[in-house]
C-alpha cells in the first residue's frame, strides 16, 4: 500500500498533488512519500514479530538519498553498504556506525579502513582474498574487523538473470563447500573476528521457496561451524523480497509471509538475524514524474514521447521492467500506445503496446513504484541533466535532490593543453 492517489481527479502524493511539483521544480522529477516509507518500515517489523533484536540494515544502493536515508534512520533502521560513498552517505544521513553491514564483492583498502575507522557493525566477506586483505588493513590500524563471509549457496532465486545472484557461477559469496575451510583459515588471520554467515540469493523474488533453501543451507552451516569451535552470533539473510509492479500478475509474497518463512526456518539457531531489505521499504514509495512532450503517430501504435529518458529510469531497458504509468489527471478514457523517451535508442522504450490512461501533450504523467532502483541508477546519457528528487510528508514537500544542470556537466569537462 502507498500514499499516492486520486483526489479531486488529480494524483497526489499524501496531501501533495503532482502537478504543483511538476509546476514548481519541472519534470523529469522523483517524488517520495515519507509516510509510505515509514509505512514500509512498520510492515517489515511487524513482520519479524517474534524475531529477538532483528538488526534491520536498509540496502541504500536501492534509494541513497540523505533524506530518505535520515527518515529511515529516524526510524530506526540500520544500513547494507557496498562502497565508501555508501558508507559516508548513511553515517551523514544519521546511521549509526554499529549498525551498518559492509557487503559487496570488491571492497578496497581504503574503503576498508574506512569502515573500521568508523567502527561499523560488520563486514560481510565474499572471499578468502578479501579477509586476507582485510586482515592486513585491520591489522595495522590495531583494530578487530567482525566480519561474516557470504556464502554462495548455489540457489537459483528464479528471478531475473541479471539480478541473481546466488548460483554457483554468480560472482558473489564463497562456494558453500568451501565455507569450512574459510573460517578456518580467518581464525588464523589477525585482526579479524568472525561472527557470522551471511547469503544474499538475489533482488524482487516472487517465491519464498529459494530464500528457505539458502536459509536451510546457512541454519546447516552454522551448526558445522559451532561443531568445530566456531562462535557464531550473527546471520544476515540478505534482502530481495519482491514488491508488485503490475497488478496483472500475482503478487509477490508479503512481509508477513517472509517473515513466517525465516521464523520457522531460523528456529533455534540462537544468533542476531540481519536483514538487508530494500526495495521492499522503498520501492512503493516513489514515483517518477514525468510530462509528456508529444504523442507521435506509430504504424501499429501511437508513440507516447515523454520527458524522461532511460537515463533517468533505467530498469525497463536493463531488466525488461514493468513498471505501472498512469496520468496525473486521468479523464477516464484510456489507449494504447507505446511510451518512450527522447534519447536515441530503441532501448529507450518504458512499455510498448500498453493500455493507459488517455494522454496528450503536455499531460504529466507519473511512473509508479520507482522508488528503488530509479533515481540511483539515472545518468547523464545524451548530455541531460541528473533527475532531481523531492520528498512529501503530509501537506509538504521539498526539493531534496537538485537538478543537476547541463551546465555542470560541460564545466566539468577539462580540454587538453593542446586544443
Ligand atoms: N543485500 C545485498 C547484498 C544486495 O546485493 C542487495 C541488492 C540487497 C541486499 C537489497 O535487495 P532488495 O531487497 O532491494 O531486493 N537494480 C536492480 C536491483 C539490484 C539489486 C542488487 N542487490 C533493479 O532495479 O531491479
Amino acid at each position: 500500500m502507498d500514499h499516492f492517489e486520486l483526489r479531486n481527479g488529480v494524483l497526489h502524493a499524501e496531501g501533495v498533488p503532482l502537478t504543483r511539483i511538476a509546476e514548481q521544480a519541472g519534470t523529469p522529477i522523483y517524488v517520495y512519500s515519507t509516510a509510505t516509507i515509514e509505512r514500509h518500515v512498520r510492515v517489515f517489523r511487524e513482520a519479524l514479530a517474534g524475531i529477538d533484536d532483528p538488526w534491520i540494515a536498509f540496502a541504500v544502493k536501492a534509494n541513497p538519498n540523505k533524506a530518505v536515508l535520515a527518515t529511515l534512520a529516524k526510524a530506526g533502521l540500520g544500513a547494507d553498504v557496498v562502497s565508501g560513498g555508501e558508507l559516508r552517505r548513511a553515517l551523514s544521513a544519521g546511521i549509526p556506525a554499529a549498525k551498518i553491514v559492509f557487503s559487496g564483492v570488491g571492497k578496497t583498502a581504503e574503503e576498508m579502513a574506512l569502515g573500521l575507522k568508523e567502527g561499523i557493525g560488520q563486514f560481510n566477506l565474499e572471499s578468502l582474498e578479501e579477509a586476507e586483505t582485510l586482515s592486513e588493513v585491520a591489522a595495522a590500524l590495531g583494530i578487530a574487523a567482525k566480519v561474516a563471509f557470504r556464502i554462495n549457496p548455489d540457489v537459483d532465486a528464479g528471478t531475473h538473470s541479471k539480478i541473481s545472484t546466488g548460483r554457483a557461477d554468480d560472482k558473489f559469496g564463497i562456494p558453500y563447500d568451501r565455507a569450512l575451510a574459510a573460517y578456518a583459515r580467518a581464525r588464523t588471520l589477525p585482526g579479524l573476528d568472525p561472527q557470522g554467515v551471511a547469503v544474499h540469493i538475489g533482488s524482487q523474488l516472487t517465491d519464498l521457496a529459494p530464500s528457505r533453501a539458502a536459509f536451510m543451507r546457512v541454519g546447516e552451516l552454522i551448526a558445522a561451524l559451532r561443531a568445530q569451535g566456531h562462535q557464531i552470533a550473527t546471520a544476515d539473510l540478505g534482502g530481495g523480497l519482491g514488491v508488485p509492479y503490475n497488478p496483472a500478475v500475482p503478487a509477490p509474497p508479503l512481509p508477513e509471509a517472509y517473515g513466517a518463512m525465516v521464523r520457522e526456518v531460523t528456529q533455534g539457531w540462537d544468533v542476531q538475524l540481519i536483514f538487508e531489505p530494500g526495495r521492499v521499504i522503498v520501492g512503493n514509495a516513489g514515483v517518477m514524474l514525468t510530462r509528456v512532450i508529444r504523442v507521435k503517430e506509430g504504424k501499429t501504435y501511437p508513440f507516447v514521447v515523454v520527458d524522461a529518458g532511460m537515463n533517468d529510469l533505467l530498469r525497463p531497458s536493463l531488466y525488461d521492467a514493468w513498471h505501472d504509468i498512469r496520468a496525473v489527471e486521468p479523464t477516464g478514457d484510456t489507449l494504447v500506445a507505446n511510451v518512450v523517451g527522447p534519447i536515441c535508442e530503441t532501448g529507450d522504450t518504458f512499455a510498448r503496446a500498453r493500455t493507459m490512461d488517455q494522454v496528450k501533450a503536455g499531460d504529466l504523467v507519473a511512473f509508479m513504484t520507482a522508488g528503488a532502483y530509479g533515481a540511483t541508477m539515472a545518468n547523464t546519457y545524451n548530455s541531460r541533466g541528473l533527475v532531481p528528487e523531492a520528498i512529501v510528508s503530509g501537506e509538504e514537500w521539498a526539493i531534496v535532490r537538485d537538478r543537476q544542470p547541463i551546465e555542470a556537466l560541460i564545466e566539468a569537462d577539462r580540454l587538453p593543453p593542446w586544443l
